[in-house]
């Protein structure tokens, strides 16, 4: 059996940041995670990182590789009826911009400072449960190597992503779930091809939308959307460049740069928030407790903003016995999650065509792209959201 005072499960973005947020205030945790350091190192998720989780990681010292490797995009571009249309990132929300860099990356710099820290993150878990979290003294145990093993705690950081085991062990009676299904998922790509643009395109086309971002000179990272019960094995790589084209036909000239596609995979798209995200000594935060789909590429941030009050309200507690922070939690966070899922359903609707649409839907979603490049007002509200609204309770 192991004691610690935070005891964390998952150790994705928002578990990693937590116990590295914790350890900065001299507070000591330990991390489970079911899947080994490789695989959570290799896995390929999220790409763009919002101006308030750069200011964060830069300030709490994991922030030097993505400085040094990531790129700042000062604009993105919405395609539409054949033409691209530029919003200015910088200029309408008083010089904030976002940074490309890879979730995983991300994760390689956060296990490698909290390793560096002294803390232990138990990889290849099994069997995990949540215990006693209507006490004072709640407990974590697992399987390891075969063997039966137990965390005893003050607290528990729920960070297992949407399919772990943390929100379940809030009793259903006072969770409310609110959950939205899309008709459609996103098929993704890595290729080896330079950058067919300088800026991420997000494109509407009446075959349906397209996403083009990057991750190095060489590594390109695109999206398009799809039926979500499809298989990647329905997809050759021709199918997949002659979709790609027929979705970017454009009256500018603009050629997609297409190479060979070394990973494909896809994703389902949903909004989902559990309210609410703290039960006794037992607090969720990111994909546990809330699912955005990925169009405002905001899910990773949303974490984020979560460990920021998390941290700061177990911190209060340990240094001025202070609850209120704690109590709190969900209430305050959730805030910043709505706004999140708002923006990412928006986003989501001005530029995915689904199935069975009336015709009046589409003729609001052409509206609503050609308001939103053609007033300032529209264009800066989608920038100030793109970049990231602030985090409650830190000035970054
Ligand atoms: P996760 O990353 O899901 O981490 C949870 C961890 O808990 C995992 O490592 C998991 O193995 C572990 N775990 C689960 N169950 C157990 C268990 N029983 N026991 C122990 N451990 C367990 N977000 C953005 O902000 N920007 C983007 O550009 C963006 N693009 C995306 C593109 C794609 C293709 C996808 C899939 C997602 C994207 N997202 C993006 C969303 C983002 O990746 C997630 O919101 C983010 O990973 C959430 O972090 P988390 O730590 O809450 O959960
Ligand atoms: C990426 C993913 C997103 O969901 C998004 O909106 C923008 C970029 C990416 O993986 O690069």
């Amino acid at each position: 059996m192991t004691k610690t005072q935070v005891g964390i499960i998952g150790a994705g973005p928002a578990g990693l940041l937590l116990s590295h947020m914790l350890h900065l205030q001299g507070i000591e945790s330990v991390i489970v995670e079911q899947r080994s350091r490789e695989d959570i190192e290799a896995t390929i998720k999220a790409g763009v990182l919002e101006h308030p989780t750069v200011e964060l990681l830069k300030e709490l010292g994991v922030g030097e590789r993505m400085v040094r490797e990531g790129y700042v995009h000062n604009g993105i571009e919405l395609s539409f009826g054949g033409k691209r249309h530029r919003i200015d990132l910088p200029e309408l929300t008083g010089g904030k911009s976002i940074t490309v860099y890879p979730q995983h990356e991300v994760i390689k710099d956060l296990v490698a400072a909290v390793l560096a820290n002294g803390t232990t993150i138990e990889f290849g878990v099994s069997d995990v449960s949540l215990h006693g979290i209507d006490g004072t003294q709640p407990s974590i145990r697992y399987s390891k190597d075969g063997a039966a093993q137990e965390i005893q705690c003050d607290f528990i950081g729920g960070c297992d992503g949407f399919h772990g085991p943390s929100r379940q062990a809030i009793p259903a009676s006072i969770r409310q779930e609110h959950l939205k299904v899309y008709p459609a998922g996103w098929f993704g790509i890595l290729c080896e091809a330079p950058p067919s643009s300088d800026e991420l395109i997000y494109a509407q086309s009446d075959r349906g939308f397209v996403l083009i971002s990057t991750r190095t000179p060489d590594v390109q990272r695109m999206y398009f959307q799809c039926d979500p019960n499809d298989s990647v094995d329905n997809w050759s790589d021709d199918r997949i460049w002659a979709e790609f084209r027929a979705r970017l036909a454009n009256d500018d000239g603009w050629q997609l740069k297409e190479g060979r596609i070394f990973q494909k995979g896809i994703i389902a798209m949903r909004s989902f928030v559990c309210e609410t995200m703290q039960h006794g000594r037992l607090f969720l935060a990111g994909d546990s407790a809330h699912i955005v789909p990925p169009t405002g590429a905001k899910g990773l941030n949303l974490a984020a903003g979560d460990v920021v009050l998390l941290s700061k309200a177990i911190v209060d507690f340990y240094r001025r016995d202070d609850r209120a922070g704690l109590d709190s939690y969900s209430a305050r966070a959730v805030k910043r999650v709505w706004r999140g899922e708002h923006f990412s359903w928006w986003m989501t609707n001005m530029l995915h065509d689904f199935d069975g649409e009336d015709t009046i839907t589409r003729r609001f979603r052409q509206s609503q792209l050609e308001y939103t490049v053609s007033s300032r007002a529209a264009a800066a509200s989608l920038a100030e959201n793109y970049v990231g609204l602030p985090f409650e309770g830190w000035q970054g």
